[in-house]
């Protein structure tokens, strides 16, 4: 597997990122060891986590993914060959300071963060999503202080709009604070319109790196899911939430019939379109059994025609609703 670099930054990370939402979640503890493993064995040395996950289900808690990495790095002796991301900006309890981007919370929570991943530093730290209760200036002025001592190497913003992204870098630049260097969007061929439209232009001329989200719309991309069948996924429901409407079956209709074209499964076509994207620096992956893992990782050999990403782009072009809505 290649590196690559993230933006302007010196950091080099795996051309694709080990999620890690699922883990203590949809993957039990000892089998998550298995599969980060076998991501690493892989080559996928930079892992994706957050303080939060996954506080929402029944057999997690906030804090389990963070947790079991910590583990594993300390077990496995491999703490300086990865490259290790987490966010700050979730609700950890119902003390009205533990949530947000003020100064009090995010100086609280990377020591959470830290003690959970049994490391002294943080590659990069993601502002989760915005917070409209705290200016940015707090914000990054707390987040300076973190790379000035040390404990994170790099921040970025994950779920920012253009306007919440450039005024970031209108503060940082105007106060000479840290900055965000990488942005985490969700993007796939059935969610383009927000970055394409309104982020790519910025972090093309301010030279973000981008490690993208949900490269396969949560599932839904990979042919498992149809107007007749759901799978048996806990995941499922959001996932018909998100992603069930009429144009993105039309997706799924074109992704089937490049898939049997080339020889190939419907998400190792739908990531080998995400990783063609010259913006896009490394697509974030969610597996949860090591039988996904190995499918999805194949996509960065195959050799996806220009004709089938012509093809795909016109299936999913979000131009036309731009059109309709005017
Ligand atoms: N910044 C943010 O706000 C944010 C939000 C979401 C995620 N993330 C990060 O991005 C990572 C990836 O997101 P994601 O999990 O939504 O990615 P995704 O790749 O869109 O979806 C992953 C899910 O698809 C299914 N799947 C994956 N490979 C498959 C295969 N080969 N065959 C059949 N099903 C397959 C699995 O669910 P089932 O088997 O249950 O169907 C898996 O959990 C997360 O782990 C997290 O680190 C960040």
């Amino acid at each position: 597997m290649k590196s690559v670099k993230l933006g302007r930054t010196g950091l080099r990370i795996s051309q694709v990122v080990l999620g890690s939402m699922q883990l203590g979640w949809l993957v039990r503890e000892d089998d998550a060891m298995d599969l980060l493993d076998a991501a690493f064995d892989a080559g996928i040395t930079t892992i994706d986590t957050a303080d939060i996950y996954s506080k929402w289900a029944e057999e997690s808690y906030a804090g389990k993914s963070e947790q079991i990495i910590g583990r594993w790095l300390e077990e496995r002796g491999i703490r300086d060959e990865v490259v290790l991301a987490t966010k700050v900006r979730g609700e950890i309890s119902n003390n009205p300071n533990d949530v947000g981007l003020s100064r009090k919370h995010i100086l609280e929570a990377v020591d959470g963060s830290l003690d959970r991943l049994r490391t002294d530093w943080i590659d990069i730290y993601w502002s989760h999503w915005p917070d409209p209760d705290v200016t940015q200036e707090e914000t990054l002025r707390a987040l300076t202080k973190l790379v000035d001592d040390g404990s994170v190497h790099y921040i970025g913003a994950s779920n920012h709009n253009a306007a919440e992204l450039m005024e970031s870098l209108w503060v940082s630049d105007k106060y000479g604070l840290a900055r965000y260097d990488a942005l985490q969007p969700s993007y796939s061929l059935a969610r383009r319109r927000d970055f394409e439209k309104y982020l790519e232009p910025v972090v093309k001329k301010y030279n973000l790196g981008v490690t993208s989200y949900s490269p396969l719309g949560g599932g839904f991309l990979t042919g498992k899911y149809s107007k007749e069948e759901t799978p048996d996924s806990k995941r499922a429901e959001t996932t018909k939430q998100r992603y069930y409407k009429e144009r993105n079956f039309r997706i799924l209709d074109t992704l089937e019939e490049i898939s049997e074209d080339l020889d190939a499964t419907i998400p190792q076509i739908a990531l080998a379109w995400v990783l063609n994207r010259e913006s896009i620096t490394a697509p974030i992956i969610g597996v949860n059994s090591k039988e996904q893992l190995e499918e999805n990782i194949e996509a960065i050999e195959l050799d996806i025609s220009d004709d089938a990403i012509h093809e795909l782009n016109e299936a999913s072009d979000w131009r036309e609703l731009d059109e309709l809505a005017r």
